[in-house]
């Protein structure tokens, strides 16, 4: 049994963009991780996290739904967070076992490798939300 024998404030961050479903808004997806992650003091992350968005949010936006895909980025305990993107279509993704010549198809194969298969998707009555979570190298005293 894990026994918590320090208080740890509960963190509660969170920042979310509603976002056009074009290629386009990869680059506003990237920027609010970026900022947010390095907000959070969890800049060893950030290039993770922006990869991760990109494959989200370009998967949102290959759905041909109409409106905003929302992109949120959570801070779940203080050395992780966790990204995710909602959109209107009621499809899940699934991984694909793309072949060495396969022009496509490791998107979420990315993801998978970058949050050590902590990602999935849950349904909801108007579409669907993919999220992918990221752990944070733990805090420790700064190199020599
Ligand atoms: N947001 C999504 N909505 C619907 N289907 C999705 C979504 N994300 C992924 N998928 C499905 O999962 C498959 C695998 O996604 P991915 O690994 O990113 O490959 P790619 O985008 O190159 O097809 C996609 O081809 C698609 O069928
Ligand atoms: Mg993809």
């Amino acid at each position: 049994m894990a026994v918590e024998t320090q208080e740890r404030p509960p963190v509660t961050d969170t920042t979310t963009a509603l976002l056009p479903y074009e290629p386009q808004s990869a680059a506003a997806a990237r920027r609010l991780v970026r900022t947010a992650l390095r907000g959070w003091g969890l800049g060893d992350v950030v290039e993770a996290g922006e990869l991760i968005v990109s494959e989200l949010a370009g998967n949102a936006a290959k759905t041909g739904c109409r409106g905003s895909m929302a992109v949120t980025v959570e801070r779940v305990t203080d050395r992780s967070v966790r990204i995710s993107v909602r959109d209107s279509s009621r499809t899940l993704p699934c991984l694909i076992d793309a072949g060495p010549a396969a022009e496509s198809g490791r998107g979420l194969a990315l993801v998978h490798h970058l949050t050590g298969g902590h990602w999935g998707a849950t349904a909801g009555p108007f579409g669907k939300t993919v999220y992918a979570d990221l752990r944070a190298r733990p805090a420790g005293p700064g190199p020599a």
